[in-house]
């Protein structure tokens, strides 16, 4: 079947915020994608293109919605539906540039994923078997799920951004769930014990859906999740493991080249002992950026030093840019790619550097922005290819839900393999 129509409209994210919804047609069958947007971005991303102006305080995509609907789709139309590397290289070579910047990634992953979507369609397959490789589709990921935020996600004093916990013990993909739900409650019963006496609001959450917690700083917030989790039963470490994102970049001060957190700045050196200590103290399994995304020294020295006891999870960092994985690869400067599919800009691209990192035998985490809509896309990619890992938030807000909620359709109707813990990095 070939593509006969592609349409492009404005919708409004998670943070009420304007993104690109795109609708491919071919013969009777159709599918719809929607684009998500970071707040936290990395510099090394492919280019989201906004319109600028005094609409929705410039963040409108009117004219990345034009680009599909004239350049893009020109492009695709006629094309077979089911050649999504084909389509993907059309998309890329319309654009022109390697950082899609002349019709916007937005632009050009809206083509591609709902590209991916018309062809389930069309051979009545679900995604996550169309996106699979030959060899058939994978496991149901192992979940980190947000409890705590701060950064740029929250209305908070605490410079980190995610908190999140990674069910380690758990032996299917709805235990997952389970265990994590029981650590959010625990957690949320402790903010609002802190915060006030009596009443039984649930405390405020950010935009991913973890609480904002009412502390400054990191030690308080992993003395909070560690005493959460033993709350809800669990076993520190053993059964419930605490992953971070750092998120560095965004308080990396490149005029004094060190890291501003909290009140004090710190030299490459002494961030990098503030991490190892966190690892020390704390049951950490994965850690994010937890240096800058240009800071290729800094993470090469703390691999050095920890790599082979956590995860060391690059956004950031690689931005899942295949050029930067393969240089992040040949210096050792992590052990774990975080894999967005509007950081590459296409289906193909986002597939390519999760198999790259997979033949190098780092562990990758699909994830989600922290502007999201209901789309779930993520959920069958992160099963398609085996991807072992995913992040997409807490376990609120539908834009979250959808996709947690995606995986247990995907359970029930799989024979519900779990990648566990053995999917985190280092690798045996
Ligand atoms: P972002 O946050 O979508 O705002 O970039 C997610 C992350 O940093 O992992
Ligand atoms: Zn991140």
């Amino acid at each position: 079947m070939r593509i006969d129509a592609v349409d492009a409209w404005e919708v409004l994210d998670s943070r009420g915020d304007p993104t690109v919804r795109v609708r491919v047609d071919a013969g009777d069958a159709s599918g719809t994608f929607t684009v998500p947007a970071g707040a936290s971005t990395g510099a090394h991303e492919a280019v989201e293109r906004r319109d600028g102006g005094d609409r929705y305080g410039g963040r409108g995509v009117r004219d990345a919605c034009v680009a599909v609907r004239n350049d893009l789709a020109s492009a695709v139309e006629g094309r077979p539906v089911t050649d999504q590397e084909g389509i993907d290289a059309a998309l890329v070579d319309r654009d022109g540039t390697d950082d899609l910047s002349t019709l916007g990634a937005n632009a050009v992953l809206g083509v591609s994923g709902a590209v991916a979507h018309a062809a389930a369609d069309a051979t009545g397959r679900p995604l996550y078997e169309v996106l699979a490789p030959d060899s058939g589709s994978g496991d149901l990921p192992m979940p980190m799920i947000n409890v705590l935020s701060g950064g740029l996600h929250a209305a908070a004093d605490l410079p980190i951004q995610d908190f999140l916990a990674v069910p380690v013990g758990a032996g299917t993909y709805p235990d997952a769930l389970e265990t994590v739900w029981e650590v959010r409650r625990a957690a949320g019963a402790r903010i609002g014990a802190e915060r006030r006496s009596g009443g039984d609001h649930p405390p405020a959450v950010a935009d991913e859906g973890g609480f904002v917690p009412p502390v400054a700083d990191a030690d308080a917030a992993f003395e909070l999740l560690v005493g959460a989790i033993r709350d809800a039963g669990y076993d520190p470490g053993d059964e419930v493991a605490i992953a971070v994102d750092v998120a560095a970049t965004h308080f990396y001060d490149a005029d004094a080249d060190g890291y501003a957190l909290a009140g004090e700045t710190l030299d490459r050196a002494a961030m990098i002992d503030r991490v190892v200590g966190w690892i020390d103290d704390y049951p950490v399994r994965s850690v994010e950026d937890p240096l800058a995304e240009d800071d290729w020294a800094g993470w090469e020295r703390l691999a050095d030093r920890v790599g082979d006891r956590v995860q060391l999870l690059g956004d950031d960092l690689l931005a899942t840019n295949a050029d930067r994985l393969d240089r992040a690869v040949a210096s050792g400067a992590a052990n774990a790619a975080l894999v967005k599919p509007n950081q590459a800009g296409t289906i193909t691209r986002t597939r390519r550097v999760l198999e790259a990192a997979q033949d190098a035998d780092w562990a990758p985490v699909v994830s989600a922005r922290s502007g999201e809509t209901c789309d779930w896309t993520i959920a069958d990619l992160a099963v398609a290819l085996d991807a072992g890992q995913i992040k997409i938030g807490s376990l609120a807000r539908s834009e979250r839900l959808a996709k947690y909620n995606r995986l247990l359709g995907i359970d029930r109707a799989s024979d519900g393999g779990f990648a566990g813990e053995a999917a985190l990095a280092p690798r045996e």
